[in-house]
């Protein structure tokens, strides 16, 4: 018989394939990725195939063998992804025959490749999924670890980007530590729901008479079961988009919070300084440091998002079954994968080396009368106004202050009084920001107590 033009499909082809299909189509360039879980894949499918007496068992030991030098290879960096063969499949199944002749070709019975590379890229997402809890778990570590820390730093807190309210520093870490709870909440709920294994349902149909049960299959490839529909299998990618999405909103919450520490940072605010180690230098402005680190937080933030609308471009109108354009799923994942690893990474030394100047915080907190509602409030329960009429009241006043360029505690009392004459000196006590801020007892409020308390909380989530 005259040599196939491709191992693995070319005996029904004359001619070979141009380089320019092979360079459109070839995917081993990112899909070698996937060489471990490929492996994984053949070595319980293998067993599975044993079991249906397909391959006898001195068969089986000499596939495993050959699979576990691969893997070997592949562990220590020596084994070379060929371009001669385009995917990792492909790449894997003719390293096995070089290893073991023919009866490599044996490992492909009842299976396709279109079970087969959702079913790794399955096993990938798994993986990466428990990484991500780890990593936003160890950032929740450090928020709660520079909150106790820092517990006594107050700051001004922001509506609009304008100074609005008073607030401890522990209590806006504490707020990021929520999102990330959020985050974690999303994708544990994605590891408990990506449970179902497409191996075994072929090119679309299923399997023929060949008896794989998929059931056991799916229990040694750590699945909770096998997939229902043979069609839907070797289509979905859904739990690609649930990736995406999950670390789209993660992202998105680095990205707020890198925007904080940015703008903080600059010396109009000057907050806090971004350690050496995360800054860069200006070629032209020799006194520069720039927050390059969170910069870059907010801009891989961006590409996240475009690998999860890259996704739903090509899933939408995409005929059910199994399209090529399915392939192109993997270079969206690995690069988000790749970014959100990155920036959870970055976000973590951030947290734990930014240096927080407790003086200019506190002083920006007397900024901008930032304890306006907490005068409303004290006219309401003192003087027994409504609120509305209050809030009229400490409006007047804040305007009377800024005429006489007074912060409001400097006001004079008869200045105050001249607007509403019941006010009396014991409103001083609340126009402070930490008396401010231990008035805000409402369960999830600023309160020094109330923090205390999150920070308790906080501690036990973990
Ligand atoms: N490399 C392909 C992918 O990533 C594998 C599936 C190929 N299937 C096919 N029918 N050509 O999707």
């Amino acid at each position: 018989m005259k040599k196939s033009i491709n191992p693995l499909w070319g005996g029904r082809f004359e001619n070979k394939s141009s380089n320019l299909l092979k360079k459109i189509n070839n995917s081993i360039g990112f899909d070698y990725k996937l060489a471990l879980q490929d492996i994984k894949l053949n070595l319980e499918y293998s067993k599975s195939l044993k079991k249906a007496k397909i391959i006898t068992d001195p068969e089986y030991k000499k596939i495993k063998k050959a699979l576990e030098e691969i893997c070997k290879q592949i562990n220590v960096g020596k084994y070379k992804f060929s371009e001669d063969f385009e995917d990792i499949h492909m790449n894997i199944e003719m390293s096995l025959k070089k290893k073991i002749g023919s009866l490599a070709g044996k490992i492909h019975t009842g299976k396709s490749r279109n079970d087969q590379v959702v079913t790794d890229l399955k096993l990938w997402t798994r993986e990466k999924l428990g990484i991500l809890v780890k990593d936003i778990i160890d950032i929740q570590k450090a928020i709660i670890k520079k909150a106790e820390i820092n517990f006594s730093v107050i700051m001004p807190g922001f509506t609009h980007l304008q100074n609005a309210q008073p607030v401890l520093f522990a209590h806006y870490l504490l707020s990021l530590f929520e999102m990330l709870q959020r985050d974690k909440k999303r994708v544990r709920n994605l590891q408990e729901n990506l449970n179902e294994c497409p191996l075994g349902s072929g090119a679309l149909v299923g399997t023929n008479f060949f008896e794989i049960d998929r059931f056991s299959l799916a229990k040694n490839l750590g699945f909770k079961k096998p997939s229902e529909n043979s069609i839907d299998s070797v289509s979905d990618r859904d739990f690609v988009l649930d990736f995406l999405f999950i670390v789209s909103t993660l992202s998105m919450h680095l990205s707020r919070f890198a925007e904080d520490f940015i703008i903080w940072s600059s010396s109009s605010f000057d907050f806090l300084k971004f350690p050496d180690s995360l800054s860069t230098g200006s070629s032209i402005m020799p006194q520069k440091k720039n927050p390059d680190s969170a910069e870059l937080i907010r801009a891989k933030t961006g590409r996240i998002f475009s690998s999860m609308i890259n996704i739903l471009i090509v899933l939408k109108g995409l005929p059910t079954g199994y399209s090529k354009d399915l392939q192109e799923d993997k270079e969206a994942i690995f690069d988000a994968y790749e970014s959100i690893d990155i920036i959870l990474k970055v976000t973590n030394e951030i947290i734990k080396l930014v240096k927080i100047n407790k003086k200019a915080m506190l002083k920006s907190s007397f900024d901008g009368y930032s304890t306006a509602t907490d005068l409303a409030d004290w006219i309401v329960k003192n003087i027994g106004k409504t609120f509305r009429q209050a809030h009229e009241i400490s409006g007047k006043i804040v305007l009377l202050a800024e005429k006489q360029k007074m912060k409001l505690h400097e006001l004079d009392l008869k200045l105050m009084q001249s607007i509403e004459p019941k006010i009396t000196k014991d409103v001083y006590t609340f126009l402070s920001p930490i008396n401010s801020i231990n008035q805000k007892k409402s369960y999830g409020g600023t309160a020094s107590d109330r923090v205390k308390e999150a920070l308790l909380r906080a501690k036990k989530k973990l």
